[in-house]
């Protein structure tokens, strides 16, 4: 449904050229969740500012993104406004600075709504209480009159989801929406992109650095390094098969932090390692 094909994004940076990204290819079904796994400035959040074309004019992009047989990176201003956010959506890392604190939740929801849908302020609050259920927000009649500093994080990107679903988009770009909550809140959002992904059908591409969130919710990966692709394939075959060093390397990180190593007791003294490997006791 979306492909992206020999994708190049180049910034300016003095007299130097960062090539962020760097003839990139791949594609993402419908119904699929592709994983954009790599570690920090591998150019992730790149790729997916670049199909929405959210980069500066300064930068260079090149290549072809297709989606409904057009290639986005040809259209002009107005049509991209009629795809961002109606038929393509983001979510991204930080619910907190994402929302309008001095709008409600109702407000901010229904404000897509009336400008992608033209509804009229009834009818768009109506769904905003509609979409907060969806997103499994109690008391959505209620809550829509709520300000942003009356939800918790996870209650905040839930709202994100609902405005990204809010015109029903078929391709939904998450960038790393689940690192800034805290563990629990995390699996239930990934729960419920899963869960929104089966209802509605959508292509998602799921951009993150954490194989673990990969390897529970994506059915192909893309593994990039430095601007490019360097593995790609079905998340199981990947998993038990990790062709380049580099994606061992991201692999092995996961081992580490989900079964950190027992440290020998005679040498020791029975320390207990923290998650990141260091020693807690
Ligand atoms: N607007 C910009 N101007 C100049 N350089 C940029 C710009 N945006 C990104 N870059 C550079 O492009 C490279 C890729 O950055 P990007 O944000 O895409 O990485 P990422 O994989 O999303 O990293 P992270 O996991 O930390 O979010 C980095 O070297 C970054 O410094
Ligand atoms: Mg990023």
């Amino acid at each position: 449904m979306l492909e992206v094909k020999n994708l190049s994004t180049y910034f300016k940076q003095g007299d130097s050229t960062v090539k962020a990204v760097d003839n990139v290819s791949f594609s993402v079904a419908k119904g699929e969740i592709l994983g954009l796994v790599g570690e920090s400035g591998s150019g992730k959040s790149t790729i997916a500012h670049s199909i929405l074309k959210l980069i500066p004019a300064s930068a260079s992009v090149s290549g072809e993104i297709i989606f409904e047989n057009r290639n986005l990176l040809q259209l002009a201003e107005p049509e991209l406004i009629k795809i961002r956010g109606s038929k393509i959506s983001m979510i991204f890392q930080d619910p907190f600075t994402s929302l309008n604190p001095v709008l409600t939740i109702g407000e901010q929801i229904a404000e897509v709504l009336r400008f992608h849908q033209g509804m009229n302020r009834q009818q768009a609050r109506d769904r905003a209480i509609e979409l907060l259920e969806t997103v499994r927000i109690r008391n959505s009649g209620l809550r829509v009159r709520d300000y942003p500093h009356q939800f918790s994080g996870g209650m905040q990107q839930r709202v994100m989801i609902a405005i990204a679903l809010a015109c029903e988009p078929e391709f939904l770009i998450a960038d790393e929406p689940t690192t800034a909550l805290d563990v629990t809140i995390q699996a239930e959002i990934l729960r419920l992109i899963v869960e929104l992904k089966e209802k509605f059908n959508l292509g998602i591409m799921y951009i993150t650095h954490n194989f673990g969130i990969v390897k529970n919710i994506c059915q192909r990966v893309v593994v990039l390094n430095k601007g490019r692709v360097v593995e790609e394939g079905e998340t199981g075959q990947i998993f038990s098969n990790p062709q380049q060093a580099y994606t061992q390397r991201l692999i092995e990180c996961l081992r580490v932090l989900t079964h950190p190593p027992t440290p020998s007791l005679s040498k020791r003294g029975g320390g207990v390692l923290s998650a990141d490997g260091g020693e807690l006791l």
